[in-house]
């Protein structure tokens, strides 16, 4: 089974009235996926509306083609989205084809279902007592099958990445780690210090092996990787569990991703950039001396575990990191390339200061640089996030510039910010350098 979450299609189920349909549209638009409604599906197939089909088949006559078009739509290799009727997940063979796909319930109350429900010609819609008893029927159904449970459109995207939040989800690692298999745990000593006990109990008899990576930056490097890819004994039944910051997740996402070609891994974010940022979209990565991250690979994790009170022992320092992500996702509008907003200064800056300058801080930097390069103003980021210059080397800090990701040939392409939207735009290497120099303070 493809544990990664967006190989898969995502199927929403749920009861009558929920939005799956609706929900589901949309979702299908921001993931860019082809979107298939069940019963309108049912319905173009036969010729026969579904009340039409209830009235001549009988129940169990709509459940059988029902499940047919199920089956067939799960089999197609290119994932879509895909808005169940509320009683598809009876039948025991779509509940098992269901296991292949990522299962949202899209939760809703008895109430609400049946304001929007009752007055349609569905024919289970029609009688309000019996309505309500085939709500409390159902629920054990819909829990037994669903990966996750949402509520509206911004569950459901983070649920179709895999993304599951919840406070004090640490404690219940072992059952959110998907699959059931033997776990690697992968933490720094001071997350080990602090979580490495709970994280143990929760993955409970699944631990199979603790592995323990530098602080910070430091861990991004070759020798760390190969360290790790030496001690894992895990087979492509194992999951790497990533316990910490932006670092801890990049280099074990990254390790594996490589190791026996790829095993499924789950990042479980200790910081807030990790939690609004490095951990979610399944970029993973090492740096070199030329530059942040050159070294790395996509490789979505099966599970993101958003744990918010694990932010309770986080220094002053760190929060300050995490605004800055967090500002710059409030300045766009979440595409993947327009993540990159500032960060080409910002890897610029690490590079040049041997990545001793923490991340949050360096982006600070690059969206002052991004948004006079925009034309735009930068109170925002100055009041919120007060960047200050940082005293490393210009000529170093230019060259890691140019090694950029987004070069191509020899033009320099930077993330901008336009009234229409962000775009990826080539400046003239002279102006970029000079935004760069302003970010750089004179040395004394
Ligand atoms: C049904 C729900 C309907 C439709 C049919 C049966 C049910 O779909 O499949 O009327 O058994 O709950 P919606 O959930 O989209 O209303």
């Amino acid at each position: 089974m493809a544990l990664n979450a967006l190989d898969r299609h995502l199927a929403l189920i749920g009861f009558m009235g929920a939005g799956k349909s609706s929900l589901g549209e949309e979702a299908a638009r921001l993931l860019a996926r082809p979107f298939v409604d069940v019963d309108r599906e049912i319905e173009q197939r036969t010729g026969a509306s579904v009340p039409d089909l209830f009235a001549t088949r009988g129940e169990a006559g709509f459940r059988e083609v029902e499940a047919e078009v199920i089956g067939e739509l799960l089999g197609a290799a290119q994932p879509a989205v895909l808005a169940l009727g509320g009683g598809a997940v009876g039948p025991d063979r779509t509940r098992s084809l269901l296991r292949e796909a990522r299962v949202v319930l899209v939760e809703v109350d008895v109430d609400t279902a049946w304001a929007r429900a009752s007055g349609t010609s569905r024919p289970l819609a029609q009688d309000e007592g019996e309505f309500r008893r085939l709500y409390e029927e159902r629920q054990p159904l819909y829990r037994e099958v669903a990966d996750a449970v949402a509520t509206d459109l911004d569950g459901v995207i983070l649920a179709a990445g895999g993304v599951h939040h919840e406070a004090g989800a640490l404690d219940r690692l072992g059952e959110l780690v998907p699959g059931g298999g033997p776990v690697a745990l992968v933490a720094d000593a001071v997350v080990i210090g602090i979580y490495g006990m709970r994280a143990q109990e929760a993955l409970g008899k699944r631990l199979e092996t603790m592995h323990e990576l530098p602080p910070g930056e430091d861990a991004k490097q070759i020798g760390v990787a190969a360290r790790l890819w030496s001690g894992l004994w895990l087979d492509r039944g194992g999951t790497v569990v990533a316990l910490g910051g932006g670092c801890t997740t990049d280099l074990a996402g990254f390790v594996a991703a490589t190791y026996l070609r790829g095993v499924p891994w789950v990042a479980v974010p200790t910081t807030l950039v990790g939690q609004v940022d490095a951990a979610i979209g399944g970029k993973t990565g090492i740096d070199i001396p030329e530059g942040k991250n050159l070294v790395g690979a996509f490789h979505w994790p099966a599970r993101v575990v958003l744990d918010e009170t694990l932010l309770e022992t986080l220094p002053e320092r760190e929060w300050r990191q995490g605004r800055a992500e967090l500002v710059k996702t409030q300045l766009l509008a979440g595409h993947r390339a327009w993540l990159n907003l500032g960060h080409t200064f910002a890897h610029a800056l690490e590079a040049a200061a041997d990545y001793e300058l923490p991340h949050g801080e360096a982006v600070a930097l690059g969206l002052l640089a991004a948004l006079r390069l925009s034309g735009y103003d930068t109170t925002k980021v100055e009041r919120e996030l007060s960047p200050q210059p940082v005293k490393v080397d210009l000529e170093r800090a230019w060259q890691a510039l140019q090694r950029d990701k987004k070069r191509t040939g020899g033009a320099i392409n930077v993330v901008l910010l336009t009234d229409a939207g962000p775009v990826v735009e080539e400046r003239p290497a002279d102006e970029v350098r000079r935004e760069l120099e302003q970010l750089i303070a004179q040395r004394d």
